[in-house]
């Protein structure tokens, strides 16, 4: 079965051709983090503007680079939550025409479900069950994946998502947007032992998490410096920061791994490319004797081949949408 995937859930736009779930023919993305940058984030409107106007483009580009033709696709498969509702409904109009004038099944896809499935490309002998961190710019989750559609959330960050906690403590030390990779960098050059920042866990909830007071922390961190004109170790706070995120993370996927009886852990989203968290989770699985699954970093943020592989497994469960399909900014991945 070959899907045409669309994600326009943030700032980027995509598209790919997928074969039976796991092979991508195409996978064409254009990334809109240049104009955003100027704003020092995302700003909705620009990124809803910027799809409608290259999605068609994209999508011939991914038909072209496939090597098949428009006749051959058997379904269209799309973000439809969660996102930005503007952009989204970019991406959701666009899918429901074409799937519409090629007269093939729509199928619907979320998001989060999308960032899963990015490691069934990366690893063709990866099935479920196994259990799941997903840590993007929206969502900080553990996820415990039954089967390819029955999914259940395990801990969830009570604020903001860890993603959103990086590029916010990059612009509090000037490092532009999006921060993470640029806050990745430099916390390689910095001692993290400098700066002990804030581990909160949530009374009788293990797995859950809570990353805005650490995120306060470095912004009043990096204020109290700057007024009392002392000079700031940059790259030990970020060293710090990026240490202190990882431990968040780490610890709370292995420790429901064990109490699950889960022996097979996979990270995803766009935060599991960073390279203290990568390191932290090879060697705490190690030690576990968990057998772990790390996308590489083009598989790690937003595209459309993980929609494309996801689509496949929810069409194989029965998912079909119709031309009445909407998009939601917000929607549980257990729905
Ligand atoms: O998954 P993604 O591309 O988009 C969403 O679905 O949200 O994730 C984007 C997030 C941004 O917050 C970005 O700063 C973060 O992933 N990110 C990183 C790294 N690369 C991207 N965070 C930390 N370290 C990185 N190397």
């Amino acid at each position: 079965m070959i899907i045409l995937a669309i994600e326009t859930s943030c700032d980027e736009t995509a598209v790919a051709v997928v074969r039976n779930g796991r092979e991508i023919l195409s996978s064409e993305l254009f990334s809109q983090a240049d104009m955003h940058a100027l704003y020092g984030g995302v700003v909705p409107e620009i990124a809803s503007r910027n799809h409608a106007a290259t999605i068609g483009k994209l999508a011939e580009l991914a038909v072209k680079n496939s090597g098949i033709t428009k006749c051959k696709l058997d379904g269209v498969a799309v973000t439809y939550a969660p996102g930005l509702i503007g952009a989204l409904l970019v991406g959701v109009n666009f899918a429901k025409g074409l799937a519409m004038a090629l007269d093939v099944p729509l199928i619907p896809v979320h998001h989060i479900r999308g960032h899963i499935a990015a490691n069934y490309i990366a690893f063709p002998e990866l099935e479920p069950p196994f259990l799941c961190m997903i840590a993007s710019g929206g969502s900080s989750l553990i996820a415990d994946v039954r089967s390819y559609t029955d999914i259940s959330i395990v801990g969830r960050s009570r604020d903001d998502a860890a993603g959103e906690c990086f590029d916010k403590a990059a612009r509090v030390l000037g490092l532009g947007y999006p921060g993470g990779p640029a806050l990745d960098k430099l916390a390689q050059m910095g001692d993290e032992a400098l700066f002990a920042l804030p581990r909160p866990n949530i009374e009788g909830h293990p797995y859950d998490m809570s990353f805005s007071g650490l995120k306060t922390a470095v912004v009043n961190i990096v204020h109290n410096t700057e007024q009392k004109g002392e000079a700031l170790d940059k790259a030990s706070l970020a060293a710090s920061f990026a240490a202190t995120v990882s431990d968040i993370l780490v610890s709370r996927v292995i420790a429901a791994a064990r109490e699950l009886g889960r022996d097979k852990i996979a990270i995803a989203g766009g935060v599991a490319a960073n390279s203290r968290i990568r390191a932290d989770f090879v060697k705490s699985a190690g030690k576990q004797d968990l057998k772990l699954f790390i996308p590489p970093l083009n598989l790690c943020g937003d595209n459309a081949a993980m929609i494309g592989c996801q689509g496949y497994y929810e069409y194989l469960a029965g998912a079909r949408a119709g031309m009445d399909l909407n998009a939601f900014a917000t929607l549980d991945v257990s729905f």
